[in-house]
């Protein structure tokens, strides 16, 4: 259908010869909130070191709280990162891992966010196994079945997608949370496509981290996301670009994400991650 034929058309700059529906790669943005972004950059293009030291941080906060309400999340463990890519590096780079430590993935899980996994391991001497989710899967019981018989005693972590990529499946991660957290895995949910798509209680799921992206299904513009560690997993800290997150809960997993290796999105380092 052609601009003209909607009455929301005119609020986006898109083409109108194109019915656009890949809001899951890159969302489109609709004019008035890139007019808000521009609006935004003068202020800071104005006088940059007094937007970037005194004027940004009481935006962000308010972009946390209206953020944090959206997904469910409370927003002093909110922090924003150019992408869910960022924030599931940010987590994994800062995981301190044994040698024969195993971290868990599903044959579902995006490639870009497995390759992260794969990397932590093998500098870790840790070990990735990959849980195989028959598809078309059968049901959500045979989903979490099949998750929980991959745990062992050498299991720190679960990385599981909220919706998959390639096959588009809803996960069942609020049981899998319940049952991976309560055996002592860490759960890290990559939440790419959730915000914007489905209803989000973050807080209530209480995942060990999640991370997710604004400039898909929410329409943000581009290079928007956020992560959400949890504030029990205590003494852990993850760094990311716009805030460090210190957690001071009091439930400390025995290997918990311990950040010792500098600051895993500064300087030449990030390039190689995101690709
Ligand atoms: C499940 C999942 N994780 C991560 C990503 C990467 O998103 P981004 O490039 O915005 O970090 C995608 C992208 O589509 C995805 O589908």
């Amino acid at each position: 259908m052609g601009r003209e034929g909607t009455e929301l058309s005119r609020h986006w700059a898109l083409d109108p010869e194109i019915t656009f529906l890949n809001h899951g790669s890159f969302g489109a943005c609709p004019l008035p909130v890139l007019d808000a972004q521009r609006r935004v950059r003068e202020q800071m293009e104005r006088e940059p070191v007094q937007f970037l030291t005194r004027e940004a941080p009481p935006l962000l906060a308010e972009a946390s709280e209206v953020l944090g309400q959206f997904i469910g999340a409370s927003p002093e463990g909110l922090a924003f990162v150019p992408n869910a890519t960022t924030g599931l590096n940010a987590v994994l780079r800062s995981l301190s891992l044994d040698a024969g430590d195993e971290l868990l993935v599903t044959d579902h899980e995006y490639n870009a966010s497995r390759n992260a996994l794969e990397y932590t391991a093998a500098r870790d001497g840790a070990r990735v196994v990959v849980i195989s989710i028959p598809f078309p899967v059968a049901s959500d019981e045979s989903i979490c079945e099949a998750v929980l018989r991959g745990v062992t005693s050498r299991t720190r972590l679960a990385l599981l997608d909220h919706v998959t990529s390639h096959t588009a499946l809803v996960l069942p991660i609020g049981e899998l949370i319940g049952e991976l957290e309560a055996r002592g895995v860490q759960v890290l949910i990559d939440g790419a496509h959730a915000p914007g798509m489905l209803d989000l209680d973050i807080d209530s799921l209480a995942p060990s981290y999640y991370t997710g992206n604004c400039h898909k299904w929410i329409c943000a513009p581009k290079g928007a996301g956020s992560h959400q560690p949890r504030r029990q997993c205590a003494g852990a800290e993850v760094r990311t670009f716009s805030r460090r997150v210190r957690l001071d809960g009091n439930q400390r997993p025995e290997r918990g994400a311990r950040c010792a290796r500098g600051h895993p999105l500064s300087g030449r380092l990030a390039p190689r991650w995101m690709g």
